[in-house]
């Protein structure tokens, strides 16, 4: 069997759902609108001077490089952009393309196929590469302070802890230019916290297909701010983030590593914050 199989979602498109993983690639309510307003147009990449730099983390079947790609040259046909993906399997984008995942970004389809079949394409106004391997490793290739915008789009922080850790995510933030703006789904505290002590102003963005917003991240602020409930919300056990001192560890350490630190933290229990703002117990960072 496939580790992976095609799935369809509620705005026409299809994503994949990984055994592995026990998770979709995209939200079931929309991937293309996930895309399209979850990553690309909080980004402001639509917006930005060319030539752009992109760091997409956890490329998958290709969607938010598409999105972006096939928007930014349907607005601005003369755009450039320097594009570096990472992704852990080359299958994954390769049968995207294969079913026509890409179709509905025609300008960006046959240019991200010889992406995934070649891992780099040259064209006038796209210089793409596609890093293969563990993102905690590739992503010491990506030059310092280069990216104008990052989309991070790990599977959920339960099932994949190793993507939405403190050190990770010092990384991510190293590849951010002073400018720079990073794009998650996520909203958990555990993932705001991580950001913040990279040294990032964290903010919300318009929640799509879902009541929960997503996360902005920036140096410079500027952001919308933080909901009340949202800032009492990194002030809970639930804010403490994962823990990846190696780089190396696996899901079941690193979740036991937070428990263990959560136990021993003196932050408000997170089950006080959900009573006092009348929640449920779901979390804000996974994908449906
Ligand atoms: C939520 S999906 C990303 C969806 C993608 N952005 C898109 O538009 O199709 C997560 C992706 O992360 C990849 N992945 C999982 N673990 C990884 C790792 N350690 N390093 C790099 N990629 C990883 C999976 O193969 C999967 O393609």
């Amino acid at each position: 069997m496939e580790p992976w199989s095609a799935f369809p979602t509620g705005d026409g498109s299809f994503t994949f759902y990984s055994s592995a993983f026990q998770s979709t690639f995209h939200s079931v309510s929309g991937a293309w609108q996930e895309a399209e307003q979850k990553f690309v147009a909080p980004s402001g990449l639509l917006e930005a001077p060319s030539p752009l730099h992109v760091l997409d983390i956890c490329y998958g079947l290709g969607y938010n490089s598409a999105a972006l790609l096939d928007t930014l040259w349907r607005e601005r046909p003369e755009s450039k952009v320097d594009l570096i993906a990472l992704e852990l399997e080359l299958e994954v984008p390769q049968s995207a393309h294969q079913l026509g995942g890409l179709k509905h970004w025609p300008l960006a389809e046959s240019v991200l196929g010889r992406l995934a079949s070649n891992c780099e394409v040259k064209t006038d106004r796209l210089h793409a590469q596609l890093m293969i391997g563990d993102a905690r490793k590739t992503i010491l290739g990506v030059p310092r302070q280069w990216a104008d915008g990052i989309f991070l789009d790990p599977f959920s922080p339960e099932c994949c802890p190793m993507l939405w850790s403190v050190e990770f995510l010092a990384l991510v933030a190293q590849c951010l230019k002073p400018t720079g703006t990073i794009v998650t789904y996520a909203a958990s505290a555990a993932v705001r916290t991580a950001l913040k002590l990279a040294g990032l102003v964290v903010g919300p963005t318009p929640p799509v297909g879902r009541r929960t917003p997503g996360t902005i991240a920036n140096w410079q602020g500027g952001l919308p701010p933080l909901s009340r409930q949202e800032s009492e919300h990194l002030q809970t056990t639930a804010a403490v983030p994962f823990r990846d001192p190696t780089l190396e560890s696996d899901v079941e350490t690193l979740h036991r590593r937070r428990i263990d630190e959560q136990r021993l933290s003196t932050l408000e229990p997170s089950s006080h914050w959900r009573k006092r703002w009348a929640i449920g117990t779901g979390t804000a960072s996974d994908k449906s």
